[in-house]
C-alpha cells in the first residue's frame, strides 16, 4: 500500500469519526477538511509527486474523500441547525440601544389642559384652593340648609366633626370646587374698589361613594365663575355655548334645562347632544339623545352677600362640570375606575 493510500484511509476515517457540538467545532472540522490548507487540498497538492501512471487512480480517491468531507460537512451544518442553540448570543454592538419608553398624558391631564385653553382665551383666570376645607366654604356660604343630605357622614368624607348638628367649622373633603368660587369672592372684601372676577378652578373633589363603573369616591372638577356689573344669562350661556363648540365634534347640540342649586338662581344643567350615538339614543345617554355635562346659573344674591358682595350692584353666574364626564363623552371611556387603576394598555392610547 503507498503512503498516500494510508494518507487517504486516516482521513477517512477520521473524518467518519469526526463529531461537532458547535459551530465552534464545526468550523474546526472545516479548516482541517475542506479549507484551502486542510489535509485534504494538502494531498491534492502533493498528487505532483505519485507516479504518472497511478496519478488517475489516486486522483478519484482523492475526489471521493473530498466529497465525503463536504458530505460530513453538510450533515453536521444541518445537525448543529436543529439542535437549540445554548450558546449565549454574541453581542452586537453596532445594534442601536432598546428605545426607552416615554410616558403620555393621562386623559384627564389632555382633558383639564383643553378646558383651561378655552376659557383663557376668552379672559378668564386659573385660580386654586383647598382639597380640605370647611363646611362653610363647602356648603354654609353656598346656601346650603342645615339639613341638607349633603351634609350627611353618608355622603360627604368629614375629617373633623364638632357634634351631631353641623357647625361652618367641620372640616370635609370638599365635595366639589364650588368653595373656591367663595374664597374668590370673599378675597373682594377688603379691596378699595372691586375688581372684576372671571375665573376657572379646575381640582379634585370626593364624595363617599362606592366605587363602580359609574362612580368614584374622587373625581375632578372645574368650576367657573364671572361677577362684575350686568352679568346677565345671556352672558351664562355665549360662555357655555362657545365652550361646547371648541370642545365637542362640530354640530354638537346643547340645552338647558331648568334645575336648582343652592347657591344659583335660576339655575340650569346644561346637556349636549350625546357624542356616543350621536343623539339618536345608546345606553350612555340612557336613549335619550343627550347628556348632562354640567350645573349652571346666576350667583345667588345670598351667596354674593355671603361673600361681602352687594347684590345690588354685582351680579354673576357660575358653573361646574365633571372632567372625567367629559372625557369619557370625548374619549368614549366606559369605566370610571380606568382613570386611576394605572393600566398602559388604557394609558398609552392617548
Ligand atoms: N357644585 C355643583 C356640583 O358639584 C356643580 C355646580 C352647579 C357648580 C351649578 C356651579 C353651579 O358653580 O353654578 O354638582
Amino acid at each position: 500500500m503507498t503512503q498516500m493510500q494510508t494518507n487517504v484511509d486516516d482521513i477517512h476515517r477520521q473524518i467518519e469519526q469526526y463529531a461537532v457540538t458547535s459551530k465552534e467545532e464545526l468550523e474546526q472540522y472545516r479548516q482541517r477538511f475542506i479549507g484551502r490548507k486542510g489535509v485534504v487540498t494538502e494531498l491534492f497538492e502533493s498528487l505532483k509527486t505519485v507516479a504518472p501512471e497511478d496519478r488517475r487512480a489516486v486522483g478519484q480517491q482523492l475526489n471521493g474523500l473530498k466529497t465525503r468531507a463536504q458530505e460530513r460537512f453538510d450533515e453536521f451544518t444541518q445537525l448543529l441547525d436543529e439542535q437549540p442553540d445554548s450558546s449565549p448570543a454574541p453581542v452586537d454592538l453596532t445594534l442601536p440601544t432598546a428605545p426607552s419608553l416615554t410616558g403620555t398624558q393621562h386623559p384627564l391631564t389632555i382633558v383639564r389642559q383643553r378646558i383651561i385653553q378655552i376659557f383663557e382665551r376668552i379672559g378668564f383666570t386659573v385660580a386654586d384652593g383647598p382639597e380640605i376645607d370647611s363646611d362653610w366654604y363647602n356648603f354654609g356660604a353656598l346656601n346650603f340648609p342645615l339639613n341638607h343630605p349633603a351634609r350627611d357622614m353618608q355622603d360627604t368624607f368629614f375629617v373633623q366633626k364638632n357634634g351631631n348638628e353641623a357647625s361652618p367649622d367641620d372640616m370635609v373633603l370638599r365635595t366639589h370646587t364650588s368653595n373656591v368660587q367663595i374664597r374668590l369672592m370673599e378675597q373682594q372684601r377688603n379691596a378699595d374698589t372691586f375688581r372684576p372676577i372671571r375665573a376657572i378652578m379646575p381640582g379634585r373633589v370626593y364624595r363617599n361613594e362606592t366605587i363602580s363603573a359609574r362612580a368614584h369616591c374622587m373625581f375632578h372638577q372645574v368650576e367657573g365663575i364671572y361677577i362684575d356689573r350686568n352679568v346677565g344669562f345671556k352672558d351664562l350661556k355665549d360662555t357655555l355655548y362657545h365652550f361646547v363648540k371648541e370642545m365637542f365634534e362640530p354640530g354638537t347640540r346643547i340645552r338647558f334645562r331648568p334645575s336648582y342649586f343652592p347657591f344659583t338662581e335660576p339655575s340650569a344643567e346644561i346637556d349636549i347632544s350625546c357624542q356616543i350615538c350621536g343623539g339618536k339614543g345608546c345606553n350612555i345617554c340612557k336613549h335619550s339623545g343627550w347628556v348632562e355635562i354640567a350645573g349652571s346659573g346666576m350667583v345667588d344674591p345670598q351667596v354674593l352677600l355671603n361673600c361681602g358682595i352687594d347684590p345690588e350692584e354685582f351680579t354673576g353666574f357660575a358653573f361646574g362640570m365633571g372632567i372625567e364626564r367629559i372625557t369619557q363623552l370625548k374619549y368614549r371611556v366606559n369605566d370610571l375606575r380606568l382613570y386611576t387603576e394605572n393600566d398602559v394598555r388604557f394609558l398609552n392610547q392617548f
